[in-house]
């Protein structure tokens, strides 16, 4: 056997324990892990110079935009922030311009993103109108459904139960299911009060989007899957009760799995309260007690799954006047395996977690055939890091469009140096240095093509 790449001097995770080893590759995929003595002849070989090599990350929480958004995000501007940030895989959510909804729409993107990504994306669509729809969209290769309560954005009509107990059901048993848990109808209620009293604050949009409208979302989802046995997962859990009722929930054999994102983790309200609208997004930012139950509910193996939800807007959308016009959302490919590399160097995090919930679980919960782990066999998408490299984040230097960060001026420990892609070599020392079109269109249940 030839290979096309030999990578050395490095050390890898692999099986659960970081071991020195070679890599070498063939075809995009890793052929044989092993000593220096054991790897075959290659074309090329490159020394990683003891640089830790992990399986190339999942984010299973993207809003990649493009098409009628592109103006915030496009495919390319997206996945090299993806990869500059150590993702060499990445699903895309469907509240898009038009929304993902339909075997067309879903075709159509996933044609418009086939020449322009840097890394993998999957892609998610939201339930069509029509629920007879759902085959062809699955046929057409959804990773999943993606289901917003807090909010109408797809066809089916959030508001009617058994609508969403028939989608769910002609569902089950074949893609999972993710769900924004927030209840659209106390958000919109408390909403609307407030802006008759001529409330538009921060604080007015913390009321809205309460601790109770998370809660009630989350138990209406919990009866819908009790009753269909749907594959549901539970996008940014924010709330100490939220993350309570799937603990539950799981203990009572459901298969249900949930994520968190990077900003529930290391911001709190009072950080809202201090940055202002930059940091508003949705679910928003919670009191420190909810911060604890998190970081709880990852050490305790009850989060199954940490998704930066990058969702990129423009400075102007962000610093609307009224918080009622603000876009919500924060970007985070290019954050968050830095901060999470940061609670690892202080020994709060191991690197194990970051695998297990960037890696090793996603790939699980969605199907994603031979990814997110270091095997023989399984695709050579790599991610090299450098745990002792600190910086100070930096909005103004992101490849995503979106150039601002709550986390701005926060120094952190450990950051993705090289990225590889199928085996090539596409981020080098924060230099975009691949063509796009080298990632793949990732077709759950399809076969990746070669
Ligand atoms: O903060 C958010 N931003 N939450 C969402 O659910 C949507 C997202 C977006 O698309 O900007
Ligand atoms: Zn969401
Ligand atoms: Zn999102």
């Amino acid at each position: 056997m030839k290979a096309e790449l030999v990578l050395k001097d490095l050390k890898a995770y692999i099986n659960g324990t970081i071991t020195e080893c070679c890599l070498a590759i063939k075809n995009g995929k890793i052929a044989k892990i092993g000593k220096e003595a054991q790897m075959p002849r290659a074309d090329a070989q490159i020394s990683l110079k003891g640089l830790l090599v992990l399986p190339g990350l999942i984010d299973v929480h993207v809003h990649l935009r493009d098409e009628g958004k592109a103006y915030k995000e496009d495919f390319y501007s997206g996945t090299a922030a993806a990869v500059a940030g150590g993702f060499t895989t990445v699903l895309d959510m469907p509240n898009n311009a038009p929304v993902t909804m339909s075997a067309e729409t879903f075709k159509n993107r996933m044609e418009i993103a086939k020449e322009r990504v840097l890394v993998n994306v999957g892609f998610y669509s939201e339930f069509p109108k029509s629920l007879c729809e759902i085959d062809e969209i699955i046929d057409a290769g959804a990773v999943a459904f993606k289901l917003f309560l807090s909010e109408q954005v797809g066809g089916l009509n959030i508001n009617d139960d058994n609508a969403l107990a028939e989608a769910f059901q002609k569902v089950a048993s074949k893609i999972p299911i993710a769900v924004h848990a927030e209840d659209k109808g106390i958000i919109k209620s408390v909403e609307e009060k407030l802006k008759q009293e001529g409330k538009r604050d921060i604080e007015a949009f913390l009321e809205a989007h309460s601790e109770r409208a998370e809660a009630e979302a989350i138990k209406r989802i919990l009866e819908i899957t009790q009753k269909t046995r749907a594959q549901v997962h539970f996008c940014h859990i924010s709330t100490r009760q939220g993350l309570s009722l799937i603990v539950e929930a799981k203990r009572a054999g459901l298969p249900v799995t949930c994520e968190v994102a990077p900003h529930h983790l290391f911001l709190s309200d009072e950080d809202l309260r201090r940055i202002g609208t930059l940091a508003l997004t949705m679910p928003p930012l919670r009191d420190k007690s909810h911060i604890k139950a998190l970081w709880e509910g990852l050490k305790n193996g009850w989060i199954d799954v940490i998704g930066s939800d990058h969702a990129p807007h423009t400075l102007t959308e962000k610093n609307a006047e009224s918080v009622w016009d603000v876009k919500v959302g924060i970007p985070g490919l290019e954050t968050t395996l830095p901060l999470l590399l940061t609670e690892v160097n202080a020994g709060r995090l191991s690197i194990a977690e970051v695998v297990r919930f960037m890696g090793e679980n996603p790939a699980k919960i969605f199907g994603l055939k031979d990814l997110g782990s270091l095997k023989e066999g399984f695709r050579a998408d790599l991610v090299a890091i450098d745990l002792k490299r600190e910086f100070i984040i930096d909005s103004s230097c992101f490849y995503s469009k979106a150039k601002f960060s709550p986390f701005d001026g926060k120094p952190v420990k450990g950051r993705a140096v090289k990225t590889f892609v199928g085996g090539k070599l596409v981020m080098d020392e924060g230099e975009i240095v691949a063509e796009p079109g080298c990632g793949k269109i990732i077709k759950a249940k399809v076969p990746m093509e070669e």
